[in-house]
């Protein structure tokens, strides 16, 4: 079976691409502009630059859709009919210290449910794509999530939320537990790639306290698509509004819940 899109999905494939090519002309030479929420939390030019792309391509291709950004240029509402929900950057502390770990996060909702993918990591070229029904594929090939039965075989990925300190959000309990627990845990700092990787059988699974949708809109389907189980952290089906953010193989989803409900 071939790849079969529809035009919403080939079209977030195709303005990913593009967003990405920018980051890539940038970054090299790239410019942190400020922080936003804490010191820790970069904003750079690129991070607009990609955001500018994405929103302009959207209006001028469906002027009748909403749009979610994080660098807040469009803020549309979760239970739009159409809503794109967009991050320009994803990984920008990475990005701004020449780290090639980075992602354009790209995913459109019908009435709240995500419907098309699509993250793009422009330093590989590598695009990962899904769409409702019709699977989850890297550069034109399908994925699947890895088949791994036990967290102790396990490797995980994590993130922390900017504000980790006097955060009782923070993570690092869950993180030292799994490290105890799980073969090993990484945080590589981009969770929409985080979480291709777990769709494509890179990791085991992943769990973040602090994700917003536009980290994990595309990244969650793409999971669902490549058979793996996305959910909060008490096991209720994840959604746009989600915030503790659990994703697996669908194997070892007991064993993590568990382990992060212990933390
Ligand atoms: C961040 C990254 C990071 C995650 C943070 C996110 P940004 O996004 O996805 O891996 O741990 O919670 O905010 O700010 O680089 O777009
Ligand atoms: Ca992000
Ligand atoms: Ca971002």
């Amino acid at each position: 079976m071939g790849m079969e899109f529809n035009e919403y999905t080939l079209f977030a494939m195709e303005i990913a691409r593009e967003a990405g090519a920018e980051l890539m002309r940038r970054f090299s030479h790239n410019h942190v502009v400020g922080t936003k929420t804490t010191p820790t939390d970069l904003v750079t030019e690129s991070d607009f630059a990609s955001e500018r792309i994405l929103v302009a391509r959207i209006k001028e291709r469906f002027p009748g859709h909403h749009i979610l950004t994080e660098e807040g240029s469009e803020r549309g509402a979760l239970d739009e009919e159409w809503l794109w929900v967009i991050d320009p950057l994803d990984g920008t502390v990475n990005y701004a210290h020449g780290l090639p770990i980075f992602s354009v996060s790209i995913a459109l909702a019908h009435r709240g449910s995500v419907v098309s993918g699509a993250v793009y990591d422009p330093t590989r070229d590598v695009m990962y794509a899904a769409e409702r029904g019709k699977g989850a594929w890297r550069n034109g090939k399908p994925i699947r999530v890895s088949e791994t039965r036990s967290l102790s075989q396990a490797m995980l990925a994590t993130g922390f939320p900017y504000q980790i300190e006097g955060n009782i959000e923070n993570n690092l309990r869950e993180f030292g537990l799994l490290m105890a627990r799980a073969q090993t845990v990484r945080r590589p700092g981009s969770a929409a790639l985080d979480l291709a990787w777990v769709a494509e059988g890179v990791f085991d699974g992943f769990w973040e306290p602090g994700l917003k949708p536009w980290d994990c809109a595309a990244g969650v389907l793409l999971v669902e698509e490549a058979g793996g189980t996305a959910t909060d952290y008490e096991g209720r089906p994840w959604n746009l509004s989600a915030l503790r953010i659990a994703l697996t193989n669908g194997l070892i989803h007991g064993e993590l819940l568990a382990a992060l409900s212990q933390a």
